[in-house]
């Protein structure tokens, strides 16, 4: 979808769906949808006392036919409570409101900044959130689908604003907003394709089209090369698979002069079946999306070097896939690691924070001097915090204070959970340095604690996707399958970091 700003009357736009907006109890449209009324003779006033709750957040009233106007129709979207309007509902409205053009087969469609002037908004960030929102909840995933599209998806968005001294600040936070949700909706086809698709060669493939395409050094190591290391956790994880595993490096230095290396590593386990500990099938199809840390740590750096940050950033995805086979692990195997700790095997289900664990090591020999890493880790996480928060687990203050508020300013709900001490008895091992599972109670903390031995003291954040990943409603911004979730904040920390 192309996105153009223009600064003129909105009455006068030509397109095939104008959205405007109200807020929640107002009963006389003023602004931009004061203007359309009037030249609607009152249409929309009228509307609006026929209908309760059409200024309700996310509510979606359309005025079929107009004359009058430029537009053909137009769609009237709700707010919700002016007090309660945020940066991220402005962002879930503009979600909503491009589907509702959807439906009306809008191929263009104008719209103004909802709310931003009466909320008091910043142009560029009210703008950006309205062209994220948009782009995002016009995504759709029709890679499989040999029929042609029943849904009309608009092709054009006209941002109107009638003060043209707003317009530079518009533009650019319209193309930041292009770049963050182009990088999201990488990510998102990233973890809607199926494993038999996106196996560990193929997200070297995707890997490979975003390096070049942003000139960010790309290394792929093989099991050979990783045989040498030796990178045994994460070969022991991909030992049951037909499928070769990839270690994927890629760099982006952003600020030669700089000291800091951030390390952005992403769980790439393209199907996890569990292996030898298998999974129940209902619900195994699921473990499609066991590789969305990887996807979102490139479509993360896709976005950072786009937008030319001066940051460093050094990404790693391990991926492969959790079989069982002849060849696989077993429960009960005791296996060595990069680092040279030795891990007991419990299940062979907890594969991720083995093959984390290695990649954390990689990372510090390369330099790193903070770490995050980004996981579909465990369903213990999902139990905790639901499909609407991520967990995050951190040994530093600062930079899990620094995930935290880029989070918040993202729109993307994270919330920490604690590394107590007494958590760290769990995963002691009678014969090895450590176990790669601590049981049931408290599984999202033992899981964190376990990447945490390999981290060698340094900064770092651990962040559980699982149960964010995906959704499994159209709402908002967020469409029916995965969410692209972690992306935004990773960008928008690399932006509050600043020069760095
Ligand atoms: N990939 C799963 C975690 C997961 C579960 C992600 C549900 C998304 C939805 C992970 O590899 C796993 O299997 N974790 C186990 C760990 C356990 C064996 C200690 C789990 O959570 O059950
Ligand atoms: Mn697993
Ligand atoms: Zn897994």
């Amino acid at each position: 979808m192309q996105v153009e700003i223009v600064a003129g009357s909105i009455t006068e736009v030509i397109c095939d769906a104008l959205i405007v907006n109200l807020f929640e109890g107002v009963s006389l449209p003023t602004g931009a949808t004061g203007a359309v009324d009037t030249a609607l003779d009152g249409q929309i006033a009228t509307l609006i006392r026929g209908k309760q709750g059409a200024g309700k957040y996310g509510a979606i009233s359309v005025l079929h036919i107009c004359t009058g106007i430029g537009a053909r129709q137009v769609i009237l979207l709700g707010l919700g409570k002016q007090e309660e309007f945020t940066l991220d509902r402005l962002r879930g409205v503009a979600g909503t409101a491009v589907r509702a053009a959807q439906k009306v087969d809008a191929r263009t469609v104008a719209t103004v900044i909802h709310g931003a002037g009466q909320a008091g908004f910043d142009p560029q960030a009210a703008a950006q959130a309205l062209v994220e929102g948009t782009l995002l909840g016009n995504y759709r995933f029709r890679s499989y689908k040999t029929e042609k599209d029943e849904v009309v998806l608009p092709e054009k968005l006209y941002i109107i604003e009638n003060d043209a001294q707003k317009v530079p600040a518009i533009t650019a936070g319209a193309r930041r907003g292009e770049t963050i949700a182009a990088a999201v909706c990488l990510s998102r086809d990233l973890v809607n394709h199926p494993a038999n698709h996106m196996t560990p060669t193929k997200m070297a493939a995707q890997a490979a089209q975003v390096a070049a395409s942003h000139g960010i050094e790309l290394q792929v190591m093989d099991k050979e090369e990783l045989a040498a290391l030796p990178m045994c956790a994460f070969l022991a994880v991909a030992q049951g698979s037909q499928e070769p595993p990839k270690l994927i490096i890629m760099k982006y230095t952003g600020n030669p002069a700089g000291k800091n290396l951030l390390a952005l590593i992403g769980k790439g386990i393209t199907f996890d079946s569990g292996g030898i500990s298998l999974k129940p099938s209902e619900g195994m199809h699921e473990m499609k999306d066991d590789m969305a840390g990887a996807a979102t740590v490139l479509g993360a750096v896709q976005a950072i070097a786009a937008l030319k940050l001066p940051v460093n950033i050094l990404a790693i995805m391990p991926c492969t896939e959790n079989m069982p086979s002849g060849y696989a692990f077993r429960p009960g195997d005791v296996i060595g690691s990069l680092g040279g700790k030795t891990i007991e095997i419990i299940s062979t289900d907890a594969e991720g924070r083995l093959i984390l664990a290695d990649a954390v090591v990689f990372a510090l020999r390369q330099g790193a001097t903070h770490v995050i890493d980004l996981a579909t880790l465990t369903g213990a996480c999902v139990v905790a915090l639901g499909n609407v928060a991520s967990g995050v687990m951190t040994n530093d203050r600062d930079l899990c204070g620094k995930v935290l508020a880029a989070a918040g300013a993202a729109g993307e709900r994270m919330w920490e959970l604690p590394m107590f001490e007494e958590y760290k008895d769990q995963i002691k091992s009678d014969i090895a340095d450590l176990k790669n599972s601590g049981g049931r109670p408290a599984g999202a903390i033992t899981a964190g604690l376990f990447i945490a031995n390999f981290v060698d003291g340094k900064p770092w954040v651990h962040i559980d996707i699982a149960g964010t990943v995906t959704t499994d409603k159209d709402n908002g911004y967020n469409v029916k399958g995965a969410t692209g979730t972690g992306v935004r904040t990773l960008v928008r920390l690399a932006e509050n970091l600043g020069t760095w």
